[in-house]
């Protein structure tokens, strides 16, 4: 009887897999030093007056929106501390919390992890957070995270509520700040009392990430995710480029598990570019073999010289490309195209979405254009095309 289960043992790829969840928060977010000094530049006053400020994040997903404002209210605290200023934050996802009273609960339960989850109306609730407030002499930040799921159920009233907190009692002026959370803009979401405390300068917007930066996130999860030198050179980049179009960590971030998942499964000790375009298969499925019938029959040797040379590695360059174009015509008797006539044909397949191609950047010698293929497992095209040109 098996009492061992090979999956069990300690894994050779992953340290520490937990740095891959999103809930994660690294301490180093790249690319969003300006956001995170925007919002500081909001929030001084919350540390050094006394006052209360209100601001709203909007930006696609996965620009880090959420990741941003949990490590701003961490160093926020921190800035409360050295300044003997208690500040408190927390953070609610309105897709979960989906009603006011629910959203006022989790709040008081933040306070008071015993309060009974019925039995208040809000304006009784709303009267018991302020009890706390001034019980504590604590400043609260309340981050509704996905606010547009709360506008539009149950309109702006809590927002204007928690507004009007400090307006009407004196002692809890700038007891309160609030950050909303948002991919669009909300603001059509909010009626005028409200909107009047969202003035435009509160408003910051995240842009999608670029590859540049796109490549630094992967990287960091590299680092803290996975065994020293596992993942081979590449990889992030190609996840990078991969997850462009969307400008989406989260995409980035998944896409490096499941690479690392299937280099697993295979058994393999190393991640590969080829593991990458298994993760990006299964991540988005890719409907190829109809694509790849319209191709004529260079459009296909090319598709297949470039797989090939694809096995191993990340890129390739067209030089090495047109000359393993040529071996294969001739190894199918047919004649190549020329040079003008073969760099035509390349770029359809770009457009068309087969192949991408991209400037080789500083360090390579003159500057040469990169090829590479993100959608599919070269595999399986070499398998497909062999079996439509060779047999
Ligand atoms: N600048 C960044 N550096 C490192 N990780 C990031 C960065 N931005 C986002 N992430 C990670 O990407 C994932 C998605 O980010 P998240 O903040 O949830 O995006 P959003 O809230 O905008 O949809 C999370 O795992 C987050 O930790
Ligand atoms: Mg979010």
């Amino acid at each position: 009887m098996k009492t061992s289960l090979s999956a069990l043992k300690r894994s050779m790829i992953f340290k520490d897999q937990s740095k891959l969840s999103f809930d994660y928060v690294p301490d180093e977010l790249p690319g969003r030093a300006g956001e995170l000094d925007s919002l500081g530049r909001l929030f001084r006053t919350v540390v050094y007056e006394k006052m209360g400020q209100t601001a709203l994040v909007t930006g696609p997903v996965g620009s880090g929106k959420t990741a941003v404002v949990k490590r701003f209210c961490d160093i926020l605290k921190d800035a409360g501390i050295e300044n003997k200023r208690m500040i408190d934050t927390v953070h609610i996802n309105c897709r979960n919390r989906k009603s006011e009273s629910m959203v006022l609960l989790s709040i008081l339960t933040h306070f008071d992890s015993r309060f009974p989850d019925r039995g208040f109306s809000i304006p009784e609730m709303i009267e018991i957070l302020k009890k706390h407030l001034k019980k504590r002499e604590c400043h609260l930040v309340i981050v509704l995270d996905e606010a547009d799921v709360l506008l539009k159920r149950s309109g702006s009233d809590l927002v204007y509520a928690f507004t009007r907190v400090q307006e009407e009692d004196p002692e809890l002026l700038g007891a309160l700040s609030l950050i909303l959370i948002s991919q669009k803009s909300i603001i059509q979401l909010m009626d005028k009392a409200s909107l009047s405390t969202f003035k435009r300068t509160n408003i910051i917007e995240f842009g999608k990430y670029d590859r540049e930066v796109l490549k630094m996130i992967v990287d960091q999860r590299v680092e803290l995710a996975f065994h020293d030198n596992v993942v081979e050179d590449g990889v992030s980049e190609m996840i990078a480029s991969m997850s462009e179009e969307y400008g989406d960590a989260r995409f980035a971030i998944e896409l490096l598990e499941k690479a690392g998942m299937v280099s697993e499964e295979k058994g393999s000790d190393t991640v590969t570019p080829e593991h990458a375009r298994w993760a990006k298969a299964e991540v988005k499925p890719f409907v190829f073999e109809e694509t790849i019938q319209q191709l004529n029959v260079h459009e296909q040797i090319m598709l297949l010289a470039t797989s090939r040379l694809l096995k191993h590695s990340a890129y390739c360059s067209t030089g090495e490309l047109e000359t393993e174009y040529q071996a294969l015509c001739e190894q199918i008797n047919k004649r190549p195209l020329g040079h003008t006539q073969f760099w035509q044909y390349m770029k359809e397949m770009d457009a068309f979405g087969l192949i991408t191609t991209k400037r080789s950047g500083k360090g390579t010698v003159g500057n040469t254009t990169l090829i590479t293929i993100q959608d599919v497992p070269v595999m399986e095209l070499i398998e497909f095309l062999e079996n439509n040109l060779l047999s």
